[in-house]
C-alpha cells in the first residue's frame, strides 16, 4: 500500500519530532511550514528536504495528511487561514496534535470536506530529533470520524505505536487525567520537597533524595502495575506510623495537611483492592485521617 504523502505545518518540537518520526519510518514529507522561515528549513532538513515555506498553501496541496502542529491556540486561526486561502481538497486529512482540543478545532477543513483528527501523543516532545526517538512505540490519543481514526492508525502503526481512541466528549476528561498523571506528579513532589525543607534540608539535596524513591515506583508501576507497585505504611496496615505522621503536620500549612489526609485515603482504598491491609487496619487508618473536632472542654 502506497504511503500517504505528509505536509507539517508549525516546525516545532512537537510537530518535528512527530514529521521526523513518519520520515523515518518511510512516509514522504511534500513541504514544511512554519511561522518563521528558519523554524521550516530547520526542520525540512531533517526530514528529507521537502520545500519549506511560512506559507502553508504549497505544502497543503501536495499532501494526503496535514498535521497541524502550532501551539494549541493558533491551531484553529491556522486552519481557517489554510481553509480560506482555497487549497484543501475532499479526503484530504487534518489532524492537529492538542491533547486539550478536539478535532473540532479544524472545522474550518471539515467544511472544506476534509477528515478531521486529534492525534495527542502521550509523551513529552522537548526537541525533535529526541522527540522522534521517544515518538516510537509511544501511546496516542485519537478522536475524530471513524474513516479519520483508520488512516491515523496506519501511521500509529508505523511508529509502533498504541493508540487509544476516546468520543470528542471525553476529551477534557482524558486531559485532565494526564495533567494528574504528569503535572501533578510534579506538584507532589514539590509538596515532599517543601516538607523536607520545613526540617532543614535545602530543596535542590531534598530533590536530588528523593528521586531515586520516585524512579523506584515508576519502575515498580511499570512492572508490577496497579495495584501491585504500592508500598509504604498504609499498604502495609501500620496504623502507628500513620498516627506518627499524623502528629507531626501540626506545624505544616493547612493545605499540605488536607493533602496527606485526602491522598491517604485514596492510597487506603488501593491498600484494600492490593490485599495487604485488612478492612479493621482500613477504618483505624481512615479514623486517623480524618480531620478531629476540636476538643470542647479543651475551649475556655
Ligand atoms: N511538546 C510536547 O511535549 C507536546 C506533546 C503532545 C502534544 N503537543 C502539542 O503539539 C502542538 C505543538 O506544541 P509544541 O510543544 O511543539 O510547540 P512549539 O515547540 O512552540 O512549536 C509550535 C510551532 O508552531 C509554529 N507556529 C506558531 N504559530 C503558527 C502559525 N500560525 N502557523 C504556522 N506555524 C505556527 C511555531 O513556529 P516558529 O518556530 O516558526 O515560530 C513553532 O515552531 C500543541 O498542540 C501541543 O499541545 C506537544
Amino acid at each position: 500500500m502506497t504511503k500517504e504523502r505528509i505536509a507539517l505545518v508549525g516546525a516545532g518540537a512537537a510537530g518535528g519530532a512527530l514529521a521526523l518520526a513518519l520520515h523515518q519510518a518511510g512516509y514522504l514529507l511534500v513541504g514544511v511550514a512554519s511561522r518563521t522561515l528558519e523554524s521550516a528549513q530547520r526542520c525540512a532538513a531533517l526530514v528529507g528536504n521537502p520545500p519549506a515555506t511560512t506559507d502553508p498553501a504549497p505544502a497543503v496541496v501536495n499532501a494526503d495528511i496535514i498535521i497541524l502542529a502550532t501551539p494549541d491556540g493558533q491551531i484553529e486561526p491556522a486552519c481557517r487561514a489554510i481553509a480560506d486561502q482555497g487549497v484543501i481538497r475532499p479526503g484530504q486529512l487534518f489532524l492537529h496534535l492538542s491533547g486539550a482540543l478536539t478535532a473540532d478545532a479544524l472545522a474550518a477543513a471539515r467544511n472544506k470536506g476534509a477528515e478531521v483528527l486529534s492525534l495527542h501523543p502521550i509523551q513529552a516532545l522537548a526537541d525533535p530529533v529526541k522527540g522522534a526517538e521517544l515518538l516510537c512505540g509511544t501511546w496516542f490519543c485519537l478522536e475524530g470520524t471513524a474513516a479519520a481514526i483508520s488512516r491515523a492508525e496506519q501511521l500509529v502503526k508505523a511508529l509502533q505505536g498504541e493508540s487509544l481512541i476516546i468520543p470528542a466528549e471525553r476529551k477534557a476528561l482524558y486531559h485532565a487525567a494526564l495533567c494528574v498523571a504528569a503535572n501533578y506528579l510534579v506538584t507532589i513532589e514539590s509538596i515532599a520537597v517543601t516538607l523536607l525543607e520545613q526540617i532543614g534540608i535545602d530543596r535542590q539535596a531534598g530533590l536530588k533524595a528523593i528521586l531515586p524513591l520516585i524512579a523506584g515506583s515508576v519502575e515498580n508501576l511499570s512492572h508490577s502495575g496497579l495495584p501491585q507497585a504500592l508500598t509504604g505504611p498504609i499498604s502495609r496496615g501500620d496504623t502507628a506510623t500513620i498516627a506518627r505522621h499524623i502528629d507531626s503536620l501540626g506545624n505544616i500549612p493547612p493545605a499540605y495537611q488536607a493533602i496527606y489526609r485526602m491522598l491517604g485515603k485514596e492510597t487506603v482504598e488501593l491498600a484494600l483492592e492490593k490485599g495487604g491491609l485488612d478492612p479493621e487496619q482500613a477504618e483505624q487508618i481512615r479514623l486517623l485521617l480524618t480531620p478531629q473536632p476540636p476538643d470542647p472542654c479543651l475551649i475556655s
